[in-house]
């Protein structure tokens, strides 16, 4: 594990495994259908890449980003898309792709956002579900792990924009985040 890491919360056989079943249990969803996956960046992409992998229905894949509400305006749950889909969504079967849901304020801004915009269908998927920071409720159809409320980098999760690339997920230092280093 890298140094700055505390612990290991999941290694990267077992974000695979989840993966691999999450995959299995979309395409069994859609079976007969097409799939229209959005994934938001950046945290996404490492997750989108795998499970898409995974996933046998055909499918297309886009993204969005936005930006983060920021500390100061938390609360509101304002936010604002920095890069928009490239294609109308209108009659797709769509699926948005997360990689952690914490205040479930992003995710369910994006749900009504996407709702207004006529698709056939609209589910979520997140990698990391940490309830106990929830402050709006958010529906969430395929979820690959219920995590505490600790500071996560990896596959996708960063600290500074660092550590997205590792293929597991640590729980960060305490001394990296409070100063120190
Ligand atoms: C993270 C994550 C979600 C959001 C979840 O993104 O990818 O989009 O925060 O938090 P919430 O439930 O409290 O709204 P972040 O803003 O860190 O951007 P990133 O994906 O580019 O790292």
């Amino acid at each position: 594990m890298h140094p700055d890491g505390e612990r290991i919360l999941f290694t990267g056989e077992q974000i695979q495994a989840r993966v691999a079943g999450l995959g299995a249990e979309i395409s069994s969803d859609y079976k007969d259908k097409e799939l229209l996956v959005i994934g938001i960046l950046k945290g996404a992409i490492i997750f989108l890449s795998d499970l898409v992998r995974s996933i046998t229905v055909p499918l297309y894949y886009d993204f969005m980003a936005v930006s983060s509400y920021g500390s100061s305006t938390e609360s509101s749950g304002v936010v604002r898309i920095l890069k928009d889909l490239n294609q109308s969504i209108e009659n797709c079967h769509v699926l948005i792709v997360e990689d952690i849901v914490d205040t479930g304020l992003t995710l369910n801004y994006l749900v009504e956002n996407l709702k207004s915009r006529g698709p056939a269908s609209l589910k979520v998927c997140t990698l990391l579900d940490k309830p106990s920071r929830r402050k709006v409720p958010v529906k969430i159809d395929y979820n690959g792990f219920t995590v505490p409320d600790e500071f996560l980098v990896g596959y996708g999760l960063d600290y500074n924009g660092r550590y997205r690339n590792f293929p597991y997920i640590m729980v960060l230092s305490r001394r990296v985040y409070e100063g120190g280093n």
